[in-house]
C-alpha cells in the first residue's frame, strides 16, 4: 500500500521553510499533495491561485518537481480531514519552528485525530529556516527589505510587485 501524505498551510506566500519541509515529507512518502487551505482567520495577500502558481514555480526552480508523486491543490472550505479522504491519505505534515508553533498545531492534530484518524506527523524546521515566516516575509517586503533569503525568486519577484502595486 502506498504511503500518501497531505501538507497543509495558507501559503501565503510560500517560504524557503515550507519548501524544505515539502522536499524532506516528498522523500518519505510515495505521495504528497501540498494543499493550499483558506483560513478564514486570515486575510491573504495572494489569491489561492496565486498561491498554487508560487508553490509550483518554487517547486521547479529548486528543482523539486511536482507530478504524480507531488501535486499542489487548493481547499476553499471544508474540512481538512475530508480533503484527506478524497486522495486517500493518512496522515498530514506539518512543520513547526519552535513551542508556540507546537501550541498552536497541537489541537489541530488533535481534532483531525479525533475527527477522522488521521495523523499528524511534525517535522522540526531547518535550523536556517527557523525564523521564517510568511508573515514577517510579507512585512519585510512591503517595507522595501531584502527577503531572498527567505523565499524563491518568483516568490521574491511577487511581493516586489504585490508591493509596488499597493504603492501606486
Ligand atoms: O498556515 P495556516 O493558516 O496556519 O494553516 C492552518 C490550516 C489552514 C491548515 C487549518 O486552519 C485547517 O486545516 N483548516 C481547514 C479546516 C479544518 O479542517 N478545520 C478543523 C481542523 S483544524
Amino acid at each position: 500500500m502506498s504511503s500518501i501524505a497531505v501538507y497543509p498551510g495558507s501559503f501565503d506566500p510560500i517560504t524557503l521553510g515550507h519548501l524544505d519541509v515539502a522536499r524532506r515529507a516528498a522523500g518519505i512518502f510515495d505521495e504528497l499533495h501540498i494543499l493550499v487551505v483558506h483560513n478564514p482567520a486570515k486575510s491573504p495577500l495572494f489569491s489561492s491561485e496565486e498561491r498554487v502558481e508560487l508553490i509550483r514555480a518554487s517547486l521547479g526552480e529548486l528543482g523539486i518537481h511536482s507530478g504524480a508523486k507531488l501535486s499542489v491543490d487548493t481547499l476553499d472550505s471544508g474540512l481538512l480531514v475530508n480533503y484527506c479522504k478524497m486522495v486517500s491519505a493518512s496522515t498530514i505534515i506539518k512543520g513547526f519552528r519552535n513551542s508556540s508553533d507546537l501550541d498552536y498545531e497541537l489541537p489541530m492534530a488533535q481534532v483531525n485525530k479525533d475527527l477522522a484518524a488521521v495523523e499528524t506527523i511534525f517535522m522540526a524546521s531547518a535550523p536556517e529556516h527557523g525564523l521564517v515566516s510568511s508573515s514577517l516575509v510579507k512585512q519585510v517586503a512591503e517595507l522595501d527589505g531584502d527577503v531572498s533569503k527567505y523565499v524563491s525568486r518568483a516568490v521574491a519577484r511577487a511581493l516586489a510587485s504585490s508591493s509596488a502595486n499597493r504603492k501606486g
